[in-house]
């Protein structure tokens, strides 16, 4: 049947109605949000690509998380600013290093809220690329034993969940043996399994002083080219024991993000990096866009590609007006 018996525009017409046959749903529990720690205390560094986003001391950093814990948002992921750097990374898996001293401060303040640990080396490298060293190239299978003990460091520090972000060839199945070696088998890990050479870090990398010195992550991270590759890379991770693989960045790569959900049968996660938020600040700081709607219609546009957790600088903002 055809017009004029049928009119889609019937159930659009009151807002009542569009909820009732809405398709997808966006939640703050569905939701996890960046937190970038560093030493000291009372410290609260504005970061200039990023607003409403700063390096935060433990203890602001614990009062960010009781802010989102109480607004709903389902965990927090945090990044390190050690206090030195060095060619092998050191404080990236110093059980005193910055990262858990964050997790045992935070797990003790907010029990309930999940505490993800990302698991790299390009913060605590002084050359900032995410392994150890090799001539100029990144040393793959030298970088597995330091990122398997990171994680068992983070593990044991209180983190509920290890998120290894360094795109090493078999780094999924080091984490696991370690992990479970230790006593951590339940523990999950999220692979950033598809994690794309991109231009959308930019901001993150002067929020997380994780710049590479020299040279580009292109010999580790994916082209942006490839949609065939990523579900290789996914395979591989899920065969090693990812619980929940991640696409990355999210909004360039919705087409990836529908792939994977479609060919595996384990949760999908996308960080919608700090790129893809600087855009939308910095056009509506120009008065140019409606930052809230264009908020909810990226998320949105995230979930409804197949995305069921989405990492997200967003987090803070869209938990204070959905709630
Ligand atoms: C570390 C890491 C990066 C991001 C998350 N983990 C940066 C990079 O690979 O250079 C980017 C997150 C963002 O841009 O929001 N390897």
């Amino acid at each position: 049947m055809s017009f004029p018996v049928t009119r889609p525009r019937r159930m659009r017409r009151t807002e009542a109605l569009r909820r009732l046959v809405r398709e997808t749903t966006l939640l703050p529990s569905q939701l996890v949000a960046p937190l970038f720690v560093c030493h000291g205390a009372n410290v609260r560094r504005a970061i200039g690509s990023m607003p409403g986003h700063a390096q935060l001391s433990v203890d602001e950093a614990v009062r960010e998380a009781e802010m989102l814990a109480s607004r709903g948002v389902g965990g927090v992921i945090l990044f390190g600013i050690p206090a030195k750097k060095d060619p092998e990374g050191h404080e990236g898996y110093d059980p005193d290093g910055i990262v858990p001293r964050a997790l045992r401060a935070l797990k003790q303040a907010v029990p309930d809220l999940l505490l993800w640990a990302d698991v790299c080396m390009c913060e605590y490298t002084d050359h900032g690329h995410c392994g150890v060293l090799a001539g100029d190239e990144v040393d793959n299978d030298r970088t597995l034993p330091l990122l398997a003990r990171a994680a068992v460091v983070y593990a044991q520090a209180g983190a509920d969940i290890v998120a290894p972000s360094d795109m090493m060839d078999g780094r999924v199945g080091a984490i696991r043996g370690a992990l479970d070696k230790a006593g951590l088998a339940a523990t999950p890990i999220v692979s950033y399994a598809a994690k794309y050479a991109s231009a959308f870090y930019g901001p993150f990398r002067e929020a997380a002083e994780s710049a590479p010195q020299f040279g580009d992550r292109r010999g580790y991270q994916m082209d942006p080219a490839n949609v065939r590759e990523a579900l290789r890379e996914v395979r591989l991770d899920v065969e090693e024991g990812a619980d929940i693989v991640m696409v990355k960045p999210a909004l360039p790569y919705l087409d990836v993000i529908r792939a994977v959900a479609e060919s595996f049968d384990r949760p999908v996660a996308a960080y919608n990096v700090s790129g893809e938020y600087a855009m939308v600040k910095a056009a509506a700081a120009k008065g140019w866009v409606d930052e809230d709607r264009m908020m909810r219609e990226i998320l949105t546009s995230i979930r409804r590609a197949g995305a069921d957790v989405i990492l997200t600088y967003h987090a803070k903002d869209f938990a204070r007006k959905a709630s």
